[in-house]
């Protein structure tokens, strides 16, 4: 494993290359907020959030969603194909929260969406993600018209699967956020789908995921929600065989 390459460093996660288009994804302990104005280090975090993005992706996966999934590698790691990422991010919504409400202040707080919204945001930690038009993403070029449509499909089926599979598990899923990326010329979805990227209530309303950091709860507390989502979910089933991927 000498010549294991970094390919990236955000901050939740780091990238590796392993070669042959495989690459090891790691979760950090770290969590942050407000575009890292608000950070904290969660031991254990790291962990949880790879066996929680591990599941739901084998979830997606057996629902014949394409993904960059592999299988989980224990510990912090998540194996998955590398892939070109597309700088978007993909919101789905199905009850009004968060950015949501400031830009339209007549909604309020988790009333529930005639139907869900899909909504793009360009990738930029510079530009502060801003929310985008379909149009404004085809005309830089970041995508054509068909890729939008295949972007949009994708996100609504994969909504209708998680929706089911969290209500089965007595949640309520608010929205979520996924990356899509390229791998070789097929559309997946690439990144992680953990509570860091998702808002999920139980019946009392309580959350599961990242709004209770940016409410001001502590690292543990978060973590303490985290296993709960985690135990919800279950434990990755597709755990990697080798040590190594090229052998
Ligand atoms: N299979 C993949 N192939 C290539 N890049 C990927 C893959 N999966 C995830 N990525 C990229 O790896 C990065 C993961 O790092 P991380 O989420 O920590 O950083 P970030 O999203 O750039 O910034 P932030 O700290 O705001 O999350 C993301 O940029 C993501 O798009
Ligand atoms: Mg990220």
């Amino acid at each position: 494993m000498g010549n294991v390459v970094i390919v990236y460093e955000g901050k939740a996660k780091k990238l590796f290359d392993l070669g042959n288009g495989v690459a090891r994804l790691v979760f950090k302990d770290e969590v942050t907020a407000f575009n890292g104005a608000r950070r904290e280090v969660v031991p254990g975090k790291g962990v949880l959030s790879a066996k929680i993005s591990s599941r739901l992706f084998e979830v997606l996966d057996d629902n014949g969603i394409p993904t960059h999934y592999m299988c989980y590698e224990g510990g912090a790691s998540v194996r998955v194909r590398l892939a070109k990422a597309i700088p978007l991010e993909v919101i789905v919504r199905n009850y009004a929260y968060g950015s949501m409400l400031k830009r339209m202040p007549l909604l309020k707080k988790l009333m529930k969406l005639s139907k869900p919204i899909v909504e793009l945001h360009f990738k930029s930690d510079e530009a502060g993600d801003p929310l985008i038009l379909p149009e404004d993403a085809v005309e830089a070029k970041i995508i054509d018209w068909s890729v939008w449509d295949e972007i949009k499909s994708l996100a609504l089926k994969i909504n209708s699967i998680l929706t089911s599979f969290f209500e089965r598990r007595g949640l309520k899923l608010i929205d979520f956020k996924i990356e899509v990326g390229w791998v070789d010329d097929r559309l997946v979805v690439i990144d992680e789908i953990s509570g860091d990227t998702i808002r999920v209530i139980d019946e009392k309303g309580e959350h599961l995921d990242k709004e209770l950091f940016r409410k001001g709860a502590s690292g543990k507390q978060l973590l303490e929600a985290y296993k709960r989502l985690q135990m919800i979910v279950g434990e990755p089933e597709r755990v990697c065989s080798n040590a190594d991927p090229q052998s």
